[in-house]
């Protein structure tokens, strides 16, 4: 079952209202678990890596996991599955995973002037369309952090109407991350989503939206979040407090044992049990 890009699978999802998960992965066993997940829940998925987890384990590593992993098993039990860079910076690192096999880039210039983040989102498209690559781009500035991009409560602002829709027009981006309120990491408070705003970028441009800060949102805001055009929906922190609760929470039930595979097998199937559920929420379970 080789990897798609994102195109297919997010235009199915904005048409029949659901939104795929993006799940970022740490190592091998997560990425195992996220498939693995696919598999069960019969969902399309993306397995989203963060740019500081490639430079750490390298892309030759990651992509050969990933292509074990999707192409292990004849007949094909997954759906489509994607390989997706998350926030990244550097075009140098992005031209690597598009090179690597990645199927699908994401450029945040987002903390760049307007017309910057304009020119080298565009520079990102003209590198990975003759590769079928897809290609995330975002506008406004998510609170929070992700991966070395740290942007404080005071430095935050709304994706702007215009702004987008012009940004969609020239860029013309397969995947399109406008800031809308929610926040990367632990909410401190209840998020305010600017649910009219994701309304009309979702509806004037006409681009699949990706909903950044997954981790700690109601049910209902996901789900009203999808109806009004999010067909991405991003997941991180909840993974990462998962791989090591799940490890942790394995050994002091067991601290005499040091057996590092059954470690490793409780993390895996906590990973795994958060991740169908969150295929269930956002309605991608069995749509593979
Ligand atoms: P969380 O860490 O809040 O789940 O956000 C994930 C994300 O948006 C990655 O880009």
């Amino acid at each position: 079952m080789p990897l798609e890009n994102m195109k297919a699978m997010l235009s199915k999802a904005a048409t029949e209202g659901y939104a795929v998960g993006a799940f970022n992965i740490l190592d091998y066993n997560s990425a195992k678990a996220v498939v693995q997940a696919a598999q069960e829940a019969n969902a399309p998925v993306i397995i989203q890596t963060s740019a500081k987890t490639v430079i750490f384990w390298g892309a030759a590593a990651i992509i050969s996991w990933v292509r074990q992993l999707v192409g292990s098993s004849s007949p094909p039990k997954s759906g489509p599955i994607a390989l997706h860079l998350d926030h990244c910076k550097d075009l140098d690192l992005i031209k690597e995973c598009i090179d690597s096999g990645w199927t699908s880039v994401m450029i945040d210039a987002s903390a760049k002037p307007f017309e910057e983040n304009l020119v080298l989102s565009r520079q990102v498209v003209q590198m990975a369309r003759p590769k079928d690559v897809t290609v995330e781009a975002e506008i406004g500035a998510i609170v929070g952090v992700e991966d070395d991009i740290h942007v404080k409560e005071q430095q935050a602002h709304l994706a702007d109407s215009e702004q987008a829709i012009r940004f969609c027009a020239e860029v013309k981006p397969d995947c399109f991350a406008p800031a809308i309120g929610t926040a990367h990491g632990v909410y401190k408070g209840e998020p305010r989503i600017a649910y009219d705003r994701l309304e009309e970028i979702a509806t004037k441009t006409a681009v699949p939206i990706a909903l950044h800060g997954g981790t700690g949102l109601a049910d209902n805001v996901f789900k009203k979040c999808i109806s009004l055009g999010c067909a991405k929906v991003n997941i991180s922190t909840q993974l990462k407090y998962a791989f090591i609760d799940g490890f942790v929470a394995y050994h002091e039930a067991h601290n005499t044992q040091y057996n590092p595979l059954k470690v490793i097998d409780a993390q895996f199937n906590k990973l795994k049990a958060g991740i169908i559920e969150k295929m269930k929420l956002f309605g991608s379970a069995g749509k593979a």
